[in-house]
């Protein structure tokens, strides 16, 4: 019988291949690099089904290339502000994430780049490096303590509410802000829900876990920073423009907070000019889930929801149930 036909637009890691190729005849791009887009369009052509990354644009345009036959795109990552929902619903394509598997990992790094700011490690790290470490001195990298403050988080989904529950071993005070109040994690960690002037007045630490979507770009902009503590820390491993970089240049610059530790980029991969000069920020290339026992798992669920697309069922992370009632668009 026939193999369905898949393509992985990017390189990704082993496991999921071997498994997709134990159903589907594959195809991957062998380039740890994005397709440029008239290889994507003509790549996925005639494919039953599409692994694709954040680093993909999948629009209207792809899934036509596509053609009728093709049930899925399972995006690589959580985050899926790289698709269009709305086109691929009304042509009927499942769209899929990897919800989940990479909590840890992503609110892992936040703490990673909360540490690393409060307690200045890579300027500390750098000035060793340098040999410039002479000896002991009471004022060497003083940084701000994380135990016991307060620790705002932008948004109640998964990994955000992981953050706040590792908050607890270090007695820390935790405010958030989401859509809706979320009980049980309120519970477990004693969480205040809060307005978002009363997170950005309190907290000591800020860390932002929202999706990218009209409603949150740039929501952290002039006026927020100018509602921040001047020893507030500032930490994003969501999506680069809910923050307004050249305000936040802006801020730091001026010392109107203490700090901040970006993992994602208002353009990525660029950087708004003077970010790296900064000593104040501590950034890293957008690795919130590179682990990789995570992006093992990301992959295998990926290609999981692919197989479970083939075989006619609706993969378990589908984000369009709606798509099943779309007409298949010419
Ligand atoms: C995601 O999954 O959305 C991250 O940004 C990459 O893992």
């Amino acid at each position: 019988m026939k193999k369905p036909k898949v393509l992985i637009t990017r390189k990704i890691p082993e496991p999921a291949v071997l498994l997709l190729k134990e159903y589907c005849e594959v195809e991957m791009n062998p380039n740890d690099k994005a397709m440029p887009r008239n290889e994507l369009l003509s790549g996925v052509k005639g494919k039953d089904a599409v692994l694709c990354l954040l680093t993909d644009k999948i629009d209207d345009e792809v899934f036509k290339a596509a053609g009728k036959q093709c049930k899925i795109f399972a995006n690589y990552a959580v985050g899926y502000n790289n698709v269009d929902m709305e086109a691929a619903t009304k042509r009927g394509i499942f769209i899929t994430n990897t919800p989940g598997v990479l909590d840890d990992a992503t609110a892992d790094l936040a703490w990673a780049l909360l540490f690393s700011v409060s307690r200045r490690i890579v300027e500390a790290d750098q000035f060793t490096r340098e040999g410039k470490f002479k000896g002991w001195k009471s004022n060497l990298y003083l940084g701000r303590d994380v135990t016991g403050k307060t620790l705002g988080i932008i948004g109640g989904g998964r990994i955000g509410r992981n953050l706040g529950k590792k908050a607890k071993a270090f007695d820390m005070k935790i405010i958030y802000i989401a859509n809706s109040r979320k009980v049980a994690f309120e519970e477990e960690t004693k969480a205040r829900f809060v307005d978002k002037d009363t997170l950005l007045r309190e907290a000591d630490f800020i860390s932002i876990h929202v999706p990218l979507l009209p409603s949150t770009k740039h929501y952290i902009s002039e006026p927020e920073f100018n509602l921040m503590k001047e020893t507030a820390i500032l930490i994003n491993t969501s999506r680069g423009p809910v923050i307004d970089e050249k305000a936040l240049v802006k801020a730091l610059k001026a010392k109107k907070i203490w700090g901040a530790g970006l993992d994602v980029f208002e353009n990525e991969p660029y950087l708004e000019p003077e970010l790296e000069k900064l000593s104040n920020v501590v950034i890293v290339p957008h690795i919130g889930s590179a682990t990789i026992e995570t992006r093992n798992n990301m992959g295998l669920m990926a290609a999981r929801n692919i197989i479970q697309a083939l075989n006619g069922e609706i993969p378990a992370n589908t984000l369009n149930r709606e798509c099943i009632t779309g007409a298949k668009e010419e």
